[in-house]
């Protein structure tokens, strides 16, 4: 048994991030300075888009994203149930109603013809999640939205260096959010962005993000400013420091050897599974570059995943549990009344799912501790 317990996921900081946040510390701007505009704009120039706003979290992302398309309230947004709470919340802020489209068997992802299934007249957006990194049947999903004139957000929380069609995710929804927690490839401590190339949404985000008000720091504190300004619409202060983005755009120069580290660790967990047929490895797609956010496996039906999960805890590995479907919980059963049989596929792949540890300091050795783990525990059930 492991000795030491491994985390399902972590950061990596080393002494140049460290240095870089130093810095702003003793620069005169902590936050509304120079290091976030330029955070946002090597954000912008790795991904491809023309706009970023940075927020304080991708959850603060995600609220503005929907708050800045201006929906009437009560419309419809049709979204995935499996995935982080906070992708549905966002809806209920903005008094909109949440509407699930069950997933696909292979990817997790949202599936085009359930999200069919779900349009009414009330339907206003579609929100889909790249799970775990890997993106969403794009293609058919802007097509859905072309032909029922919806709104599209894409919530990359999970796929910041994941490639659709040859191209990375970030540039093609109306608006895409990214989260920059710890255990996501790069972090600020907490963090998110909003891209988009859409000039009047981007100008509508950055008021978002500061009360709603039409001046920043930089143009009311000055020697020569006024004291007034205008609040243009109802915004929230979602603002992020500039230590933070010093940490963001240290960690973006990093990001690509990230992704490759986690691919190391991926390929191996692949190859140790390959002949044990109580578990299913992730399936990949061949037009996208997946950025492996989380590593899951499918159990056999006859094992039984909470008996598994202590198990694996048990022997120090850090597995977890992504996601719990968000109609199950009580907030949402409460007030949408919910019913679980309307989502077989979601059911099914939640009762069956666990998560692995997967990070970028991970250790050959690491992998083949969790490999290890995962076949005692199975033969502990056989
Ligand atoms: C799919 C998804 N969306 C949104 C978020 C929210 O991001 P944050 O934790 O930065 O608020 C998360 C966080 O884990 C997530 O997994």
């Amino acid at each position: 048994m492991n000795n030491k317990f491994l985390p399902y996921g972590k950061q990596s900081i080393d002494d140049e991030d460290i240095e870089e946040v130093i810095k702003v510390l003793k620069s005169d701007w902590l936050t509304t300075g120079p290091k976030v505009s330029e955070f946002e704009e090597k954000f912008c120039r790795y991904i491809g888009c023309k706009y970023g706003v940075a927020v304080n979290s991708g959850t603060s992302a995600l609220d503005i994203a929907v708050a800045s398309l201006g929906i009437k309230k009560g419309s419809e947004i049709i979204t995935t149930p499996f995935t982080f709470a906070a992708t549905a919340n966002c809806i209920l802020y903005n008094n909109l109603k949440p509407v699930f489209a069950d997933i696909k068997k292979d990817t997790y992802n949202i599936n085009p013809d359930e999200i069919k299934k779900k349009i009414t007249s009330k339907t206003k957006v579609i929100i889909y999640v790249d799970y775990a990194g890997q993106p969403c049947d794009i293609s058919e999903i802007k097509k859905i939205a072309d032909e029922n004139n919806l709104y599209l957000i894409e919530d990359a929380a999970h796929a910041c260096g994941a490639e659709y069609k040859g191209k990375k995710v970030g540039d093609f929804a109306d608006l895409t959010e990214f989260s920059f927690h710890p255990v996501k490839h790069i972090t600020t401590g907490e963090g998110g962005m909003v891209t988009t190339d859409n000039e009047e949404l981007y100008g509508k985000l950055k008021l978002l993000r500061n009360h709603g008000i039409d001046r920043d720091a930089a143009t009311r504190f000055g020697k020569d400013a006024s004291y007034a300004y205008d609040m243009k619409l109802l915004g929230r202060n979602y603002r992020i420091t500039d230590f933070q983005c010093a940490l963001g755009t240290s960690q973006l120069k990093k990001l690509d050897e990230f992704i490759k580290k986690r691919e190391q660790i991926v390929k191996m967990y692949n190859e140790g599974f390959e002949n044990i047929c109580e578990v299913t490895i992730p399936y990949v797609k061949t037009n996208i570059k997946h950025a492996w956010h989380i590593y899951t496996i499918l159990l056999d039906e006859k094992i039984n995943r909470d008996k598994f999960f202590n198990s694996m805890k048990a022997k120090n590995i850090g597995v977890n549990v992504h996601y719990i479907p968000i109609y199950k919980f009580s907030y949402y059963k409460e007030k949408f009344n919910f019913n679980d049989k309307d989502f077989p596929v979601t059911e099914n792949v939640f009762s069956r799912i666990i998560t692995l540890p997967l990070f970028q300091e991970m250790k050959d050795e690491d992998a083949y501790d969790v490999i290890n783990a995962v076949k005692n525990t199975i033969n502990e059930f056989s």
